[in-house]
């Protein structure tokens, strides 16, 4: 896919959270967004998501622009799988419910379907066994990665993650991490904001470093955090990398 960002501004109050974010990525499988904390990275992602709308500027997502109209935006929202910190699904509905919900109830499929496609996504991805738990009664990872299969079980065009795995100790995040890789080797358009330096390199093809609102470099992956230009993402790169 491809992504046009053009002259993007947000502010919240009197803080400019992405200061007239101008750039196009180039066709990719596979994005990463990394940079410190508070550099707008989630801001970034939920517009892409239509979860926020930006005081000026425009978005083109595959050669499409975004129509911030509440209207365009709620059917946006809808075809884009979302996948947050930890803990977001619903703690009183079972793994499966929570997969089934949004499928009946934001997706417009019968009752029967729903469960036929929660049974055949959570055999394949290994959950099947923990269909019947709720959250509580399950690990951090585990509960991640039914998250993730509820946001692939609406098929969307793309998937998108803010820092998936910052909830999860080493273990769980791997077992996270294995998955997302495994939906790139599916093809799978993917988002993904990460503090995690080595997934980032592995499993996306372009990647934006973004600090105090703006995008301060872009490019290959590989390039990009191998070689970085930017004396800011020198630091950073440092910084992240030292332990
Ligand atoms: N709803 C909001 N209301 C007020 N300020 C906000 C809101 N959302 C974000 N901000 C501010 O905008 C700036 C960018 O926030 P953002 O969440 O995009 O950063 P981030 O790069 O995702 O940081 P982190 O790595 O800590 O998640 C921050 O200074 C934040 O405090
Ligand atoms: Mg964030």
């Amino acid at each position: 896919m491809r992504l046009e960002f053009s002259h993007i501004s947000k502010r919240f109050g009197d803080h400019q959270a992405l200061r007239d974010v101008t750039l196009p990525v180039p066709e990719y499988q596979s994005l990463a967004i990394i940079g410190p904390s508070g550099g707008g990275k989630t801001t970034l992602l939920r517009i892409l998501a239509g979860l926020e709308t930006p005081e000026s500027g425009s978005l083109s997502i595959d050669d499409q622009r975004l129509d911030f109209s509440e209207e365009f935006l709620l059917s946006h929202r809808r075809s884009i799988g979302t996948v947050f910190q930890a803990y977001n699904l619903f703690p009183h509905l079972t793994a499966r419910e929570n997969v089934v919900l949004p499928l009946t109830k934001v997706h417009g499929l019968s009752l029967i379907e729903a469960h036929e496609t929660v049974a055949a996504l959570f055999d394949r991805f290994q959950l099947s066994a923990h269909a019947d738990k709720r959250p509580a009664e399950l690990s951090g990872g585990q509960q991640q990665r039914v998250a993730i299969v509820r946001a692939i079980a609406i098929k969307p065009r793309f998937l998108v993650f803010d820092e998936p795995t910052s909830a999860l100790d080493p273990e769980m995040t791997a077992e996270v991490l294995d998955f997302i890789a495994e939906l790139r080797a599916e093809g799978r358009n993917l988002i993904i904001v990460t503090h995690n330096m080595g997934f980032a390199r592995e499993v996306s093809d372009q990647c934006i470093f973004i600090a105090d609102g703006s995008i301060l470099e872009a490019g290959r992956s590989s390039d990009l955090l191998r070689n970085p230009q930017n004396p800011l993402l020198v630091n950073f790169l440092a910084k992240v990398l030292r332990y």
